[in-house]
């Protein structure tokens, strides 16, 4: 019996994390974010209502759940209150039943966030951060000068801290008695394997540890508490802010220069057609573009475009490793259609030569060229398909293909953003 899962993304973040966790919730006692900040966006649709989550797990929007953010994190303690109202405004009543906040967690203090500043510090724009004092903070914690946010909530009397001291708690017992007892816990994974700060394209990479392993540091149970990992990749690639990108469709500078979602937004319906045109004519920035337009590639946290690339299969069997994943799960595939070909990067280029290694160094990984295995698409509208049998015949050869790449199995296809398009592949590792 599966009892606890680890849900870590597999590329460079936004591969719908929140939405697997929210469909896995349901069967889940307690769920717990483990690293990274407020640099995170994950966006949970229930019905008709769409939330957008930083700090709160995602399992925030199910009843008795008991959801934690663990020691793991960076906490802003401005944030973290304002996500609490927000949701309080919407009918959900948040206490120490629903939220804990673990007392060894980390404080994101203003000075932090004003040093994080991509406009103003030339660091901060290079790697492109979201600039919510992420980098800072972390910094200070490892050079133990940081506060933890039990100390800042004793040294504080603002209305904020009042608001946050119930929710303070030891969470390390929390979890490992819950563990005890047989109750089903899942770790909930900001950001990717490619942004970790070890794994990662560094110094492209966030300040934390996303993988798996940052989930045993970061609540504090061991790894033999650990039943399943499941990777969640989308069925291409994205990426939001700098760094090498081999399966990139277009340059950085030309999605930049596309501007946020407000701009797109009055003229979407004509802006994909022209993509979808174009891209089935062999462009590739278009092909790029498509994937930006119909997945709505702009990011929860900053709105800024994302940029769009093939699915990078030498990236992915990389991240499987690194996260000893024990499933993958495929997001976003009713994306890719009506795309006439899409094509799969099985190996890269470097220096003359071929490898299926994904490459460590971020400078010789900029130069990766990718080596493609082309595959032919659908037209068909696979956002209501309830099985992988209903699916199209290229669809489902599309899935089999990205299994014998990544040399992983797949537990779960994602068709829309919503909870009732999700397919169930494989449910071994699943509770
Ligand atoms: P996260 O950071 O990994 O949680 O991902 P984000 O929430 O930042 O970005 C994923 C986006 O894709 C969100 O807007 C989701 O609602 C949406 N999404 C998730 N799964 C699917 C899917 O299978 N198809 C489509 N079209 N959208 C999806
Ligand atoms: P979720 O959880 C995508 C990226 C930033 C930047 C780099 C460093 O929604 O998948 P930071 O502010 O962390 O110092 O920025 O990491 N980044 C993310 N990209 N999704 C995220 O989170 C990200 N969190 C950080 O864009 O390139
Ligand atoms: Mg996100």
């Amino acid at each position: 019996m599966v009892q606890t899962i680890i849900v870590v993304g597999g590329q460079w973040g936004d591969e719908g994390k929140g939405k697997i966790v929210d469909f896995l919730a349901e069967r889940a006692d307690i769920v717990i974010r483990y690293a990274g900040g407020n640099n995170a966006g994950h966006t949970v649709v229930v019905g008709d209502r769409k939330f957008k989550f930083h700090l709160i797990p995602s399992g925030i929007v199910h009843e008795n759940k008991l959801n934690i953010i663990g020691n793991g994190t960076v906490v802003d303690p401005e944030v973290l209150v304002d996500e609490i109202e927000t949701l309080e405004k919407m009918g959900f009543k948040i206490d120490e039943t629903k939220l804990v906040v673990s007392s060894s967690a980390h404080t994101i203090l203003p000075k932090h966030r004003e040093e994080d500043n991509p406009q103003k510090d030339p660091h901060a724009k290079m790697i492109g951060t979201t600039g919510r004092g992420i980098g800072p903070c972390y910094r200070d914690k490892i050079a133990r000068k940081g506060i933890r946010i039990s100390d800042y909530i004793e040294s504080s009397s603002s209305e904020t801290a009042k608001k946050l001291k119930p929710l303070i708690k030891d969470t390390c017992f929390i979890i490992n008695e819950a563990i005890e007892k047989g109750k089903k816990v899942l770790f909930e994974g900001a950001q990717g394997t490619l942004l970790d700060i070890d794994h990662g394209t560094y110094p492209f990479v966030t300040s934390s540890n996303p993988t798996a392993g940052g989930a045993l540091t970061g609540t504090g149970i061991g790894p033999t508490k650990i039943d399943s990992v499941i990777g969640v990749f989308k069925a291409y690639t994205t990426r939001v802010g700098a760094g090498p990108f081999p399966t990139e469709l277009g340059t950085e500078e030309q999605t930049n220069k596309e501007g946020t979602w407000d701009k797109i937004e009055p003229v979407y319906d004509e802006a994909l057609k022209e993509a979808l045109e174009k891209a089935n004519s062999g462009d590739e920035y278009f092909q790029g573009k498509y994937m930006r337009l119909k997945g709505r590639e702009y990011g929860t946290t900053t709105g800024r475009p994302r940029r769009t690339g093939w699915f990078d299969g030498v990236a992915a069997k990389y991240a499987v490793m690194i996260n000893g994943m024990s499933s993958i799960v495929i997001t976003k595939l009713d994306v890719l259609q009506g795309l006439e070909k899409i094509k799969i990067c099985t190996a890269y280029e470097v220096d003359c030569e071929k490898t299926t290694k994904f490459v460590l160094n971020s400078k010789k990984l900029a130069k990766a060229k990718p080596i493609y295995e082309v595959m032919p698409g659908w037209n068909e509208d696979i956002s209501d398909a309830k099985s992988f049998d209903e699916l199209p015949k290229n669809t489902q050869n599309y899935l089999k293909k990205l299994e014998e790449v990544c040399r992983a199995k797949i537990s779960i296809i994602s068709v829309g953003p919503r909870r009732d398009q999700t397919i169930i592949a494989d449910d071994s590792d699943l509770f």
